[in-house]
């Protein structure tokens, strides 16, 4: 494994169980179709892909939060060495929060709305060990403070509806943070929020990757806030990842077709997922995609694709070191 490798997910898989999605095919339906990425620590990494591509199935299968019915089929998810995937539920709950904490776009499913947000904040720090009412109070106070809010000994006191989006969204980040993980994932943790909000959230989370060393999975469908935030991005198109390389390359010189109608279309912050203006069609459904699986799922929307890439998904072109590509006509489009 590379050095400071903090997480390295290899040909990951995960099926979507038939009960849940009606299959003609015997083969289990893929939502994410073996996918391979790593993150170094203190690093930030983005996810990028319209809506339905399998974001958030991958964020949540790191720390085993997959929903019922879906499971990861094939692979490995390894923490700081430790395969992950052979932890039993008793060994792997107390990493959660803090080895690898979550945020999600609406706070408001996070939260408890019926405890004050202090006390949600100095509940976790008791879960995770610390008993001392003094201690776990300051830290709450504290914790509050360094994630931008303001009079904490009163917003301690107030319940998750009493505070705007904005406020609640740092809680959560409080929260996230409290016990000190080193990845924290945060699955379009802005979307929700208007734009200056946005961008105050975003200068948030830079700063505690900065200060506290905290790497980042950030997951979008902006891509252009992505390439903002991230070290480095992966296009996640219909389960696979199309492309991959360090953000401002990547968004100064994306080589998929897909990567590149990301780029062209207009997001629509307000929403979550988006439409590709410049490309017509749409992420395929799990079903649709059963049909199409041994080849690029983007072909059939792809005006380059030709006729081996309906029956043939193409192994990475490696550009440089960081920027690779699944795509046949990667090779005449090398740069630099
Ligand atoms: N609980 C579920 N049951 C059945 N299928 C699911 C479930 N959750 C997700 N899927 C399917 O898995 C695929 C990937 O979904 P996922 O939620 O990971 O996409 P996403 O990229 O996060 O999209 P969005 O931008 O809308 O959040 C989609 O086809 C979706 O319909
Ligand atoms: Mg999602």
């Amino acid at each position: 494994m590379a050095a400071n490798c903090l997480l390295q997910v290899e040909r990951l898989s995960i099926g979507v169980d038939a009960r849940h999605a009606v299959s003609d095919t015997n083969k289990p339906l893929l939502a994410v179709d073996d996918i391979s990425f790593t993150i170094r620590a203190g690093e930030i990494v983005g996810i990028a892909g319209e809506s339905g591509c399998g974001k958030t199935l991958t964020a949540l299968s790191i720390p085993a939060l997959l929903p019922e019915g879906i499971s990861c089929v094939s692979g490995s998810i390894r923490f700081d060495g430790v395969d992950l995937g052979a932890l039993s539920p008793r060994e792997l709950t107390p990493r959660r929060g803090k080895d690898i904490s979550m945020i999600f776009q609406e706070p408001m499913t996070s939260l408890n709305p019926l405890l004050r947000v202090g006390r949600q904040i100095a509940e976790s720090l008791e879960l995770h060990g610390d008993t001392d009412r003094t201690r776990v109070r300051q830290k709450t106070l504290d914790i509050m403070l360094q994630v931008g809010l303001p009079d904490p000994e009163r917003l301690a006191a107030m319940y998750p509806h009493q505070l705007s989006g904005g406020m609640r969204q740092r809680v959560m980040i409080a929260l996230a943070i409290v016990c000190g993980p080193r990845l924290l994932i945060a699955d379009e943790p802005t979307t929700a929020l208007d734009v200056t909000i946005q961008a105050q959230i975003l200068r948030l989370l830079r700063r505690i990757n900065r200060e506290l060393g905290v790497a980042i999975l950030f997951i979008s469908h902006d891509l252009a806030l992505l390439s903002r935030v991230c070290d480095r991005m992966l296009v996640m198109y219909a389960g696979k990842i199309v492309e991959e390389g360090a953000a401002d390359e990547l968004f100064a010189a994306p080589i998929h077709e897909y990567t590149r109608g990301l780029i062209g279309s207009i997001p629509d912050r307000g929403r979550k997922g988006m439409a590709l203006v410049n490309i017509p069609g749409k992420v395929p459904s799990l079903e649709e995609l059963g049909g199409i699986r041994d080849g690029c799922p983007f072909a059939p929307r792809c005006y380059t694709a030709q006729e081996t890439c309906l029956t043939h998904f193409p192994k990475a072109a490696t550009l440089n070191a960081q920027h690779r590509v699944h795509c046949i006509h990667a090779d005449g489009a090398r740069h630099g």
